[in-house]
């Protein structure tokens, strides 16, 4: 689908880019030819994906540890990749922290926990770029890794909830405020990709997948590589009118808990003989 060497001579930072989707988006950046620096709180984890990622794909992946909620570690990260790679050009936020719980069961510092990661850290290196495009005139571009419920909002996950939701409005405010820049903003909201991070926090009893599933009007989970091609086009010029955009990818999944009739889906065909004959009769009254 893309010609090769689409993202040579970009560098982009991955947050959490040692596990996941973060991964998977980072080896495909490096497939395309990128120079991938990826982040997180674990250096041997992310020792071992640089690693990994690099030998298959033959390009550079620098490995440098931060927790996005302290800032001074961020700038360290665009740092070192400025000394590695001459530049930066895109920012790719990714990490979050997750799980499910009643909201009334929550301690203040979980609330906090969850919303200086995803929120305040996504604000917190969005801006440690941003003023190092400005200052030094680089066109940069940020991609930030949000969900379905960033707009429609979500029970029992309500800190992550908040957060990507206020992450969604960082994207489409910033993309206005930094336009004049040459600075883009998108978001994607992905549905239900497997990972080992959401699924032991999000999904740990059985019959939650199934249950999962079966809201899904395409019947299947997402697969990485889907959601990793779509980060690639969004991160590349070829979508460089593209900003202050959010793109869902769930399989219809939201859209089909949205609408008011999609419950007839468990009607039967011979039901439906039924229901037709009596609306008519009603009809003709
Ligand atoms: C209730 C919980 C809890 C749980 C943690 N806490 N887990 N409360 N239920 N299951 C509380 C703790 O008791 C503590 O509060 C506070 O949260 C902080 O917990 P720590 O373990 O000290 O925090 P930390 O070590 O910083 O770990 C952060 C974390 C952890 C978010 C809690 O889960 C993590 O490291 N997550 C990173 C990866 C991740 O979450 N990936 C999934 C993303 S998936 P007290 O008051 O007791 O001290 C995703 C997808 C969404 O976002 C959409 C899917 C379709
Ligand atoms: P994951 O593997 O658990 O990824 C989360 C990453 O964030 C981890 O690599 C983790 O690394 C990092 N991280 C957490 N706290 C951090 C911190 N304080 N500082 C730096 N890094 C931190 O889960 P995932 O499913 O791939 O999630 C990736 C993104 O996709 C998240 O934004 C998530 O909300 C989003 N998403 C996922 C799904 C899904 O179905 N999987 C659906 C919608 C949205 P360390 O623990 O090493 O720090």
């Amino acid at each position: 689908m893309f010609k090769e060497n689409l993202l040579k001579d970009k560098t982009i930072i991955v947050t959490g880019g040692g596990t996941g989707l973060g991964k998977s988006m980072s080896t495909k950046f490096s497939e395309l030819g990128a120079n991938v620096v990826i982040t997180s709180r674990k250096q041997e984890i992310i020792d071992k994906t640089a690693k990994e990622i690099s030998e298959k794909t033959g390009n550079p992946v620098l490995a440098v540890k931060a927790d996005v909620r302290k800032p001074f570690e961020n700038e360290n990260v665009l740092n070192t990749a400025k000394e590695k790679f001459g530049k930066v050009d895109i920012l790719l936020n990714n990490a979050a922290g997750n799980f499910i719980s009643p909201t009334e069961r929550l301690s203040y510092k979980a609330f906090d926990t969850i919303v200086d990661i995803v929120l305040k850290g996504t604000y917190n290196f969005t801006l440690a770029a941003g003023k190092y495009w400005i200052e030094n005139k680089i066109p940069g571009i940020v991609l930030n890794i949000v969900t379905t419920y960033a707009s429609v909002g979500s029970g029992y996950v309500v800190p992550s909830a908040i957060s990507k939701a206020g992450v969604l409005n960082l994207t489409r405010s910033l993309a206005t405020e930094w336009g004049k820049y040459n600075i883009r903003l998108n978001a994607i909201a992905p549905g239900p990709f497997p990972t080992k991070g959401a699924w032991d926090r999000l999904f740990p009893g059985a019959g939650f997948e199934e249950k999962l599933i079966n809201k899904i009007p395409l019947k299947r989970v997402g697969e990485h590589s889907e959601l990793a091609n779509l980060a690639a086009y969004l991160v590349s010029d070829f979508s460089g009118y593209i900003t202050g955009e959010v793109v869902t990818i769930d399989g219809g999944e939201w859209l089909a808990g949205a609408g008011e009739f999609n419950w007839l889906d468990e009607i039967k065909p011979e039901q439906w003989d039924e229901i037709s004959k009596s609306i008519k009769q009603k009809n003709k009254k």
